[in-house]
C-alpha cells in the first residue's frame, strides 16, 4: 500500500549555510550536512534548475510581514544582489508575507514555522491571491529559524545562504504526470497554454501521463456500492464534488469526462507524442453552455475519433447496467493509484517522481521539465526565452483565481483529511462533504493565529 509513497517525494529546495561558518558548523552539527529542511511553497516560480546566493535580512519590529515592509537598503551594497527576506509564520497567510517581501525586491522569503513539526509535512497553499508572486517561498523549522536569528540578532553578523531549487535527473529522459482533474479551471487554463510545450516534447524526450483524481462515496460503500448517485458513477465507487452547485452539471458529468480524457490519452499509444491529449486539451473549457456540443467540438477540432472514443468508454464498464452502476477498469486503476501516491493536493506535477512546487505557469513549469534533464542534453524547447516576470495576469485572472481557489479550497480540505486518515487508519477513507477547517490547519490563517 505505500509502496509508491515512499517513491514520491516533494521536490525540494536546498538551504545551505554559506557564512559564517560558525552557522554552518553548528548546522552541520543538527543535520549532518550544511543544509536546513524546509517546505517550499506551492504558489511563487521557483528557479529550478539553478540557485539563489544571498544575505539574509531579519527585522524584528516587522517579523510578521502582514504589512507592507519598510524597505532596506540593500541596494547600497553592491555585494548584495539576492537578498532573502526572514520572517516568522502566523497572522497572515503566506502569500501576503511573500508578496510584502517581493514589493521591497527580496529574491526569496523564508519563513520559520511558529509551531514544533517537520516543516517538511507543511504544504504552504495559494489563498487565492498568490497570483503575480514569482518568489520563491520556503518554510523551515522553529528552532533552525531560532538558530538564524540568534546569528542574526544578537551576533549581528552577515548570514548567507545558497537556495539551490533542484530537480532530480536520470538520463536524458524526463518522466512527468499531471493529475487533475477536468472541471478544475485552474488546470484547463493552465493546459491552454501549456499546449506549445506539452505537444511538443516527443516520447524519446519525455514520458507523460495525465492521471485523474476521484472520490468515492462513503455512504455507497456501505450499501456495497450498489445505489445510484448522482455525482457518481459505477455505483458510487468513483464520484466528484458537484462543479456548479444548483446548476446543470453533476459529479457525475466531470467522472465521465475524466474518463473520456483518458481514453484521449490511450489514442496516443502508438504515436511519437502526446500530442493529439494535448491538442483536445487545449480547446477544451467548462465555460460554454451545452457541454454535450461543446464536447463534440473539442473532439473535432483535435481531429479525433469520437467512435474510438466512445467505445473506449463503453469498454472499460464491466458488466450491462453501464455507467451507473457497473464497475470501471480504467477509473479503477487511476482510483487506486491516487490511493497510494499519497497527495494531499491537487492539480500536481511530479517530475521525475518528484512533486512539484511552484505556480501552475506555463513557463514555470517548464523551467521544472528542463532541470528534470540535469547535465544531459535538454530539448531546445528549454533554451528558449521564458521569463516567467516577463509573464503578465490581468485583474481578471486574479478574480479567476480566487474563484477557482474556493473549489481548490474544498478539495484540499477533502485531501488533507484522506491523508490524515491514512495517517491514523490503515484505510483511505474519502468523504464527497468535508469542512473548510482542515484546510486551515495546512495553510495558516487568523483562525490559527498565535501570537
Ligand atoms: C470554450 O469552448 C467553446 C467551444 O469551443 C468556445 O466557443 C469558447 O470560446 C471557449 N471558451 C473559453 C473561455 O476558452
Ligand atoms: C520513478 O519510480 C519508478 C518506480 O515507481 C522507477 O522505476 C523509476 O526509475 C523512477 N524514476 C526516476 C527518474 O527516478
Amino acid at each position: 500500500m505505500y509502496f509508491l509513497f515512499l517513491l514520491i517525494s516533494v521536490a525540494f529546495c536546498k538551504i545551505l549555510v554559506y557564512a559564517p561558518a560558525e552557522l554552518k558548523e553548528a548546522v552541520r552539527n543538527r543535520y549532518s550536512h550544511s543544509g536546513l529542511k524546509s517546505s517550499l511553497a506551492n504558489f511563487g516560480n521557483p528557479p529550478y534548475g539553478s540557485s539563489i546566493v544571498g544575505r539574509v535580512f531579519y527585522r524584528e519590529a516587522e517579523k510578521l510581514a502582514c504589512d507592507a515592509i519598510t524597505p532596506f537598503n540593500w541596494n547600497d551594497e553592491e555585494s548584495i544582489n539576492s537578498p532573502i527576506l526572514l520572517v516568522e509564520r502566523g497572522d497572515c497567510p503566506f502569500v501576503v508575507k511573500a508578496r510584502h517581501a517581493q514589493d521591497i525586491g527580496a529574491k526569496a522569503l523564508i519563513v520559520i514555522d511558529n509551531r514544533e513539526e517537520n516543516p517538511e509535512n507543511v504544504i504552504m497553499i495559494d489563498s487565492g491571491t498568490g497570483g503575480n508572486i514569482y518568489i520563491p517561498t520556503l518554510l523551515i523549522s522553529e528552532s533552525d529559524g531560532n538558530l538564524l536569528k540568534l546569528y542574526l540578532e544578537e551576533k549581528k553578523e552577515a548570514v548567507s545562504l545558497m537556495l539551490s531549487f533542484e530537480v532530480p535527473y536520470r538520463d536524458g529522459h524526463i518522466n512527468y504526470d499531471i493529475w487533475m482533474s477536468s472541471e478544475n479551471v485552474k488546470i484547463q487554463n493552465f493546459l491552454h497554454q501549456f499546449y506549445n510545450v506539452g505537444a511538443k516534447l516527443t516520447k524519446k524526450q519525455a514520458t507523460f501521463v495525465p492521471h485523474y483524481v476521484l472520490w468515492y462515496c462513503d455512504d455507497c460503500a456501505n450499501h456495497g456500492f450498489t445505489s445510484d448517485n448522482s455525482n457518481c458513477v459505477s455505483g458510487g465507487r468513483y464520484c466528484a464534488p458537484d462543479p456548479d452547485g444548483n446548476g446543470p452539471r453533476t459529479g457525475r458529468d466531470v467522472v465521465i469526462e475524466n474518463l473520456r480524457q483518458i481514453c484521449i490519452y490511450k489514442q496516443t499509444e502508438n504515436d511519437q507524442d502526446y500530442s493529439l491529449w494535448f491538442k483536445y486539451m487545449k480547446s477544451y473549457n467548462t465555460t460554454c453552455e451545452d457541454m454535450e456540443a461543446c464536447t463534440e467540438k473539442f473532439l473535432k477540432d483535435a481531429g479525433i475519433d469520437h467512435k474510438k472514443i466512445k467505445k473506449c468508454m463503453d469498454d472499460s464498464f464491466i458488466g450491462n447496467k453501464r455507467p451507473i452502476l457497473d464497475d470501471n477498469t480504467l477509473l479503477r486503476d487511476e482510483f487506486n493509484t491516487w490511493g497510494k501516491l499519497g497527495l494531499s493536493f491537487y492539480p500536481a506535477l511530479i517530475v521525475n517522481n518528484f512533486t512539484y512546487r511552484g505556480d501552475w505557469e506555463s513557463s514555470a513549469i517548464l523551467k521544472a521539465l528542463c532541470a528534470g534533464y540535469g547535465a544531459y542534453q535538454e530539448p531546445d524547447l528549454c533554451s528558449q526565452d521564458q521569463s516567467p516576470e516577463k509573464a503578465e495576469s490581468s485583474n481578471s485572472t486574479i478574480i479567476f483565481i480566487l474563484i477557482l481557489s474556493f473549489a481548490l479550497i474544498g478539495a484540499i480540505a477533502v485531501f488533507y483529511r484522506m491523508w490524515m486518515n491514512r495517517e491514523m487508519k490503515e484505510e483511505m477513507r474519502v468523504q464527497v462533504n468535508s469542512t473548510v477547517n482542515q484546510y486551515f490547519a495546512m495553510s495558516d490563517s487568523p483562525r490559527n493565529r498565535r501570537s
